[in-house]
């Protein structure tokens, strides 16, 4: 069992979304489960519960590897955890606040993925959870990586920000990033992953996001 973290403390991210996204391709390849441990919120839990409608709805089988569960504090986590160990892939979608639960992430997990959009607020939030990150790998070996998100290559800010999260974060960031695509939006109200909609760049994007993480996982 390979288990993917997705944390942020800074809310709005796109946690959620990097969860569902991995949750659902992951499926496809192994059993998998994904564990919201964003309470009452629940955006992953409600994701879950349209895509199992619109399967019923629209006879699809995109739910068919695929269950959900949730987490309200990290005793809770660790239980969950060990329940699934015979699963191929847990995610867990993450809190927006430096909690007990996002420590127990860090620990629980194989690789941590931290999104972070392009806005300096966001990289600002980041530094607070390097400390968590260090105390983490004290304990386990833990695979951190940053991954963009609502990405738009070649701006000025862009630019800046490349510089600010080397000269702040020292966080290695994925090679694949996630643009600013309306794709991510409609997929998870729809209870889809965005390569489930027809946008080539999305789907290309995605794509891309699972085998590095799977690669990632491999050489764990
Ligand atoms: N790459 C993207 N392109 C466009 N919109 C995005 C992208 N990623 C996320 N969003 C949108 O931004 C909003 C916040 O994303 P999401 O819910 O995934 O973040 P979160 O970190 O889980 O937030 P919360 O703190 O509410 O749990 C959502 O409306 C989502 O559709
Ligand atoms: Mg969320």
């Amino acid at each position: 069992m390979k288990t993917i973290g997705v944390i942020q403390v800074k809310g709005g991210a796109g946690r959620s979304t990097v969860a569902t996204t991995l949750a659902g391709e992951l499926s496809k390849q192994g059993k998998t489960v994904l564990i919201d441990c964003d309470m009452p919120q629940g955006t992953s839990a409600s994701w879950f519960a349209v895509r199992q409608q619109s399967d019923v709805k629209q006879g699809q089988l995109f739910s068919q590897n695929l269950a959900a569960d949730t987490a309200a504090n990290h005793r809770e986590l660790v239980a969950k955890v060990e329940q699934y160990k015979d699963v191929d892939y847990l995610v867990l979608d993450g809190p927006p606040r430096i909690a007990e639960l996002t420590r127990a992430i860090l620990v629980l997990a194989d690789l941590c993925l931290v999104p972070v959009g392009a806005s300096k607020a966001e990289i600002w939030a980041t530094s607070d959870i390097l400390s968590l990150i260090e105390e983490a790998k004290q304990v386990k070996p833990v695979k951190v990586r940053m991954l963009w998100t609502r990405y738009r290559p070649q701006t000025k800010l862009t630019q800046e920000l490349t510089a600010l999260v080397k000269q702040e974060l020292g966080l290695a960031a994925l090679d694949t990033s996630l643009g600013m695509r309306v794709s991510y939006m409609e997929a998870l109200g729809d209870g889809l992953t965005a390569a489930e909609l027809a946008d080539p760049s999305a789907k290309a994007e995605v794509r891309s996001l699972i085998e590095e993480v799977k690669k990632l996982m491999r050489s764990i």
